[in-house]
């Protein structure tokens, strides 16, 4: 009957559109094993690993069972857990505390120097001890083996997924911004540190000659703590892994480097034809904020919002300036949405509203927005980027005073450095945004330059680790440059044999020279 064949074609078409939805394409998809870091790496991550999901490839997480950020149970993904050496979470907060204490006037050299470096060398001896787990285990390796990997997606911040991937042979595809402790482009590419301020040193592209001085210091100081973590991993490789293992090697072998970065926020460099650049891949359009927010937003009528948050891994500034940043804000005819954790300070004025968490992306997507008080960290001024917010910043740590440098270099925010961080400067630093329209032009230009790109950062992430799994690694994108010993490199045997050519024509010339002269001089003494 009609009815019946209705029901066939309905059916038919169901089965057809589940087929779409990605029930049948899973077939198809790829096996992709992660080795992800914790912390903030994990959240920008965790971005793209949603997206591979949605695309229908099979992920295979491995975990530390003790992880800070990284749940076991995912309907994304599922686990390998390496049983936990650390408490990340407590290790952070201990060193954030001690952070906090330079803040209220502690020694900032002694915590640079020992803190710092200590804290590193803990966190690479713990990564050391996953490693090992993993090589040492030969059920373990076993599995790996047989599952059949596609490629592994890794962080190289930490050495350990580049060396399992060589050790399982697997195309590696990197999510990075960081190897080790570097910049990613100083293992890739041409890198002068003459236009390239280094991490760290607070320096834009245009340096004068004595910013170049110090910016050459703090290559070598870069350099001298790659020679310090290096060894450690790299030994642990050549116990387990067969024929050469050199972590720096490893990691130039990556075959697709998805960088977290882009041109519109990093200043121009050389690159390689294996870079990605996917900054900003986890912004998305903003969504619709819940009733009270946006009653909220609503109430602040022209004067907007300004919306502040130092981050997810600080839980309380020192209570005397949390009680200054209030009573400026309580000043300002703006509302003010703030993430703070810890004390209430007894200063907070009516115009604030208090959360120990926020919809950070669609606060900033609102259009009564007006300025972004942050502390600098890659996600929040990518976001910042995306939406067009101008920031003011309050960099704590890491690459953060150098994240907020490159907006305020482009005329799009301001930094307020910590040791200088008080009410009459805060109220300073937020009037100059709030009033000079200049600062969200700028920031605004900047959002379009972003969006202005023939296909998403998100929609590349997926694109080339789909290419890689089609075609099995992308070596052919790989330059000869890092086979070369140095000296073939900068064209050293080169220049030495094109200077003894020259050289030795030139002793030639006046050989022959000499030898005329002579033959004259006793022609004309002959005469
Ligand atoms: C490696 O595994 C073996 C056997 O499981 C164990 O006896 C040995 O102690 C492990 N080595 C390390 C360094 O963990
Ligand atoms: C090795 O890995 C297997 C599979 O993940 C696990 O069941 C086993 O407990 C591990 N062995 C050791 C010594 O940790
Ligand atoms: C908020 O505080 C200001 C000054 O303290 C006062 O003038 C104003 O009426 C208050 N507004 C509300 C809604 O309570």
């Amino acid at each position: 009957s009609l009815w019946n064949k209705n029901n066939y074609v309905w059916g038919i078409g169901l089965l057809f559109s589940l087929c779409l939805m990605g029930v049948v394409p899973s077939c198809d998809g790829g096996n992709i094993l992660v080795l992800p870091l914790d912390g903030s790496h994990w959240i920008n991550i965790q971005v793209q690993l949603d997206e591979l999901h949605s695309h229908g490839h099979k992920l295979t997480i491995i975990r530390s069972s003790g992880s800070w950020y990284i749940k076991e149970q995912s309907h994304m993904y599922s686990v390998i857990n390496i049983p936990s050496q650390i408490n990340l979470k407590e290790f952070f907060g201990g060193f954030l505390e001690r952070q906090m204490q330079v803040l209220e006037g502690g020694s900032a050299l002694v915590f640079l120097t020992y803190d710092f470096i200590s804290l590193l060398l803990t966190l690479h001896e713990m990564w050391h001890n996953d490693l090992i787990y993993l090589l040492n285990n030969t059920t373990l390796l076993k599995e790996l083996r047989d599952a059949k990997y596609d490629l592994l997606l890794t962080d190289p911040g930490v050495a350990t997924g580049v060396i399992l991937a060589k050790y399982l042979n697997l195309p590696l595809v990197l999510n990075a911004r960081w190897f080790l402790a570097m910049d990613g482009h100083f293992a890739l590419a041409p890198s002068p540190v003459s236009y390239i301020p280094l991490t760290g040193s607070g320096f834009t592209d245009k340096m004068d000659f004595f910013q170049r001085v110090k910016n050459v210091f703090y290559y070598s100081v870069a350099q001298a703590h790659q020679y310090l973590v290096t060894p450690g991993y790299n030994a642990i490789c050549e116990k387990y892994v067969e024929d050469g293992c050199d972590v720096i090697s490893l990691i130039q072998d990556a075959d697709i480097w998805l960088f977290r970065s882009d041109f519109v926020f990093d200043f121009p460099r050389p690159t390689m034809p294996n870079v990605i650049y996917i900054g900003g891949y986890s912004c998305k359009p903003s969504k619709p904020l819940s009733a009270e927010l946006e009653d909220f937003m609503q109430s602040a009528g022209e004067h907007g919002v300004i919306v502040m948050t130092l981050g997810s891994v600080v839980n309380a500034l020192p209570i005397k300036l949390a009680e200054e940043i209030a009573s400026v804000f309580a000043k300002l005819p703006q509302k003010v949405i703030w993430r703070h954790i810890g004390a209430r300070p007894s200063t907070v004025g009516n115009n604030t509203l208090i959360v120990d968490w926020m919809p950070q992306k669609d606060l900033l997507g609102h259009p009564q927005t007006k300025v972004f008080v942050a502390h600098g960290g890659t996600n929040g001024v990518q976001e910042a980027i995306y939406h067009g917010v101008p920031v003011l910043g309050i960099p704590l740590f890491f690459d953060q005073f150098d994240n907020l440098l490159r907006l305020q270099a482009r005329g799009a925010g301001t930094i307020i450095r910590l040791n200088e961080l008080n009410g009459e400067t805060f109220e300073q630093g937020l009037r100059e945004l709030l009033h000079q329209e200049h600062y969200r032009d700028n920031m605004q230009r900047l959002s379009r330059l972003h969006r202005d790109q023939p296909l998403s950062p998100m929609d590349q992430a997926v694109f080339w680790v789909e290419y890689v799994i089609r075609h099995k690694g992308a070596a052919h994108l790989r330059t000869q440059a890092y086979k070369m010993p140095w000296y073939s490199y900068y064209c050293v045997d080169v220049l030495l044999l094109l200077l003894s050519a020259v050289i030795g024509t030139v002793l030639c010339v006046v050989a022959l020279f000499r030898f005329l002269c002579c033959r004259n001089r006793t022609k004309i003494k002959q005469q």
